[in-house]
C-alpha cells in the first residue's frame, strides 16, 4: 500500500535518529515539525471555513507586525532616515543639534586659502598679527639690513667649499635645523628657541633668530635679480594656528560640509594646531609684490621659480612639494619654505625629496 507523505517523513526521521546519536536531536525536531504540519493540514482539510480563518489570522499577524516595526524602533531610539536623524533619535533627551549635512562633491570645492578664512577677522583674534602681514624688503628697516653681511656670494661659497671638502657629511637627528614637525611628530612640549624680531615699517616680523640672516640675504639676492619677495606668516603661536585651523573648518562647514569632512580637508592646508613648523619659527610663507596670494599659481610666477631654484643656497627648502602629498599629507604649497641649513637643503632640493624622505634616507 502506498504510504502518505507524513508516514514517509516519520519513517525517515526515525531511521535518521537510530543511525546516529548525533543526529538524534535534529531527528526528534524534524519528527515534531512533520507531525505539527500533518495536524495542521488535517485540520484544514476538514473544513474550508477553518482554513480561511487560519489564513486570515496569519495575514492579520503579518500586516500588524509590519506597522508595529517602525513604532518599536522609534521607541528604542532608532529610526530610518539620514545618519544625523538616527543619531538624534538614538539619544532622545539630548541637546545635540546636528547640521543638515548636504552631499558636497570635493571636486566642486576649491581648497580655501588663509586669506579667505581670515577675511573680516579682527586683530585681537589674530593674536596681535595683522590680517595682511606681508613684508617686502623695502619695508624692513634699513638698520636691520645694514647690520647683516649681505655678500651672499661669499657666504655661499664658503659653505659650498665646506660641503665639497667633506662630501660624507653626516646629519644628526638632534640638529635643531632638521627637526621634523608634522602630524605624526608634533612640536615637543619642551621645544625652546629664541624669537628673532625684524623691525619693519609695519611692526615686527618674527622667526627663529638663527635664520634671520639667511632669510634677509635671500630677499636681497632675489631683489638683485629683479624679484621682490614678500614674507608672510613667519612665526605663528599655537593660538594663531588654532584660529586659522578652526576658521578653515567653519568656512568649509558653511559650504555644507560635515565636521569630519571639513576637518579632513582643512588639515591638508593648515597643519593641525601643535604640529606646524610655523610654531617653531623655522617656516616662512613667501610670495612677491606682484603675486600676494598663497595658492598654487605662485609656482608659475618669476618669484616662485626663483625661490625654487635658489632657496637651498640660503638653507631653505620647498617643504610641501607637488607629488609628495601622500607623504607630507599637505597640499602642494609653493609658498611655504622651511629652513634646514645649506647642506641638507642642497641635497633635498637636488634630489627632489621632502623632509620626511630626507629623514628616512640620511638620518
Ligand atoms: N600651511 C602649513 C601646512 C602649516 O599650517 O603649517
Ligand atoms: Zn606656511
Amino acid at each position: 500500500m502506498k504510504r502518505s507523505l507524513h508516514e514517509r517523513a516519520k519513517a525517515f526521521f526515525i531511521n535518521m535518529g537510530r543511525k546516529s546519536r548525533i543526529l538524534r536531536g535534529p531527528a526528534i525536531l524534524g519528527l515534531a515539525v512533520s507531525m505539527l504540519l500533518n495536524r495542521f493540514f488535517e485540520y484544514c482539510r476538514k473544513g474550508t471555513k477553518r482554513f480561511i480563518c487560519a489564513v486570515f489570522v496569519l495575514l492579520c499577524f503579518m500586516v500588524g507586525n509590519s506597522f508595529a516595526y517602525p513604532v518599536f524602533q522609534e521607541e528604542n531610539g532608532f529610526v530610518s532616515g539620514t545618519e544625523s536623524e538616527k543619531v538624534i533619535a538614538a539619544v532622545p533627551d539630548s541637546d545635540i543639534v546636528l547640521a543638515d549635512v548636504q552631499q558636497v562633491s570635493y571636486d566642486e570645492l576649491e581648497l580655501l586659502e588663509d586669506e579667505d578664512v581670515l577675511e573680516g577677522y579682527d586683530d585681537a583674534e589674530l593674536h596681535g598679527m595683522e590680517e595682511a602681514d606681508k613684508y617686502l624688503l623695502d619695508e624692513i628697516l634699513k638698520d636691520e639690513i645694514n647690520e647683516l653681511p649681505l655678500e651672499e656670494e661669499a657666504v655661499e661659497k664658503t659653505e659650498e667649499e665646506l660641503y665639497s671638502e667633506d662630501p660624507l657629511i653626516t646629519f644628526s637627528k638632534e640638529d635643531w635645523k632638521l627637526v621634523l614637525i608634522n602630524k605624526q611628530h608634533p612640536v615637543p612640549e619642551d621645544y625652546a628657541f629664541t624669537l628673532g624680531k625684524i623691525k619693519t615699517i609695519k611692526g615686527e616680523m618674527q622667526c627663529d633668530e638663527r635664520i634671520v640672516e639667511e632669510l634677509l640675504a635671500m630677499m636681497q639676492a632675489a631683489r638683485n635679480e629683479g624679484v621682490n619677495l614678500a614674507i608672510c606668516s613667519p612665526y605663528r603661536d599655537l593660538n594663531r594656528q588654532e584660529v586659522l585651523f578652526n576658521r578653515k573648518i567653519e568656512a568649509y562647514m558653511e559650504k555644507g560640509m560635515s565636521y569630519m569632512d571639513a576637518y579632513s580637508l582643512s588639515s591638508q592646508a593648515v597643519t593641525v594646531p601643535g604640529a606646524s613648523e610655523h610654531q617653531i619659527g623655522l617656516a616662512i610663507d613667501i610670495v612677491s609684490d606682484t603675486y600676494l596670494s598663497l595658492d598654487e599659481g605662485f609656482a608659475e610666477t618669476d618669484a616662485g621659480k626663483w625661490l625654487k631654484e635658489h632657496c637651498s643656497e640660503y638653507g631653505f627648502i620647498l617643504r610641501y612639494p607637488k607629488g609628495k602629498e601622500y607623504i607630507t599629507s599637505i597640499e602642494f604649497e609653493p609658498w611655504h619654505f622651511r629652513y634646514v641649513g645649506k647642506e641638507a637643503a642642497k641635497i633635498i632640493m637636488e634630489e627632489e625629496l621632502c623632509l620626511e624622505e630626507f629623514w628616512d634616507k640620511y638620518l
